[in-house]
């Protein structure tokens, strides 16, 4: 209950100083609006070099960072096409290398599992909430793609679970906008709120 006031306090901090950049058919329309420590992404282009995928497994607890262009590459990387395979998408002003994150990615390791991490911290950064909820959807979309590799390489959608953490959750729910075929599963909930 606590939590859940300074959340929302913080919320409405992030709200409050949060800039809401003037859209109106400009030039800037085209290219990412950064201000301050705030990016709002307007590239639709995936891979994005601010959401950046990393791969765990049980036998290699050390990340590799994972390249979507080249999914042949992910057995050559300790990947288990007869694993279950999560993605671990983090909130706002998270990174996939802190807790909650790293705890529910060793978690799902002791499951005996793919790992990925998405992390999308610069899209992410406290307090542009608004920044951070319009770059959902290239995150989703990005996030798309990763999926593609994992069942390009072979994995199972219903093999294939999404994680999220607050606004991570979020993106879970949104990757499917990206897909044909809808994701078989897809765990994400607010309450994976412990700090
Ligand atoms: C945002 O994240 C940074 C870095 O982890 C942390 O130091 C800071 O306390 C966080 N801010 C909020 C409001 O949660």
């Amino acid at each position: 209950m606590c939590l859940k006031r300074i959340e929302f306090v913080l919320l409405i901090f992030a709200l409050y100083m949060d800039i809401v950049p003037d859209a109106e058919g400009s030039i800037m329309d085209m290219v990412d609006f950064r201000y301050w420590r705030c990016v709002m992404k307007r590239e639709w282009e995936c891979p994005d070099h601010e959401i950046n995928f990393f791969l765990f497994t049980p036998e290699h607890p050390h990340q590799h960072w994972i390249d979507p262009r080249h999914p042949d590459l992910l057995q050559d990387l300790g990947w288990k096409i007869g694993r279950k395979n999560v993605l671990i998408i983090h909130g706002f002003n998270g990174t996939h290398s802190k807790s909650p994150m790293t705890t529910l990615r060793d978690a799902f390791l002791h499951q005996d599992y793919n790992v990925f991490m998405v992390d999308w911290a610069p899209l992410s950064r406290f307090p542009c909430y608004l920044s951070a909820l319009s770059n959902m959807k290239l995150v989703s979309q990005c996030t798309a793609q990763l999926y593609s590799v994992i069942t390009e390489a072979g994995g199972l959608a219903k093999k294939t679970t999404c994680v999220g953490h607050s606004l991570g959750a979020h993106i879970c729910g949104m990757i499917s906008n990206h897909l044909t075929e809808k994701q078989y599963k897809i765990v994400g909930k607010f309450f994976w709120f412990f700090v």
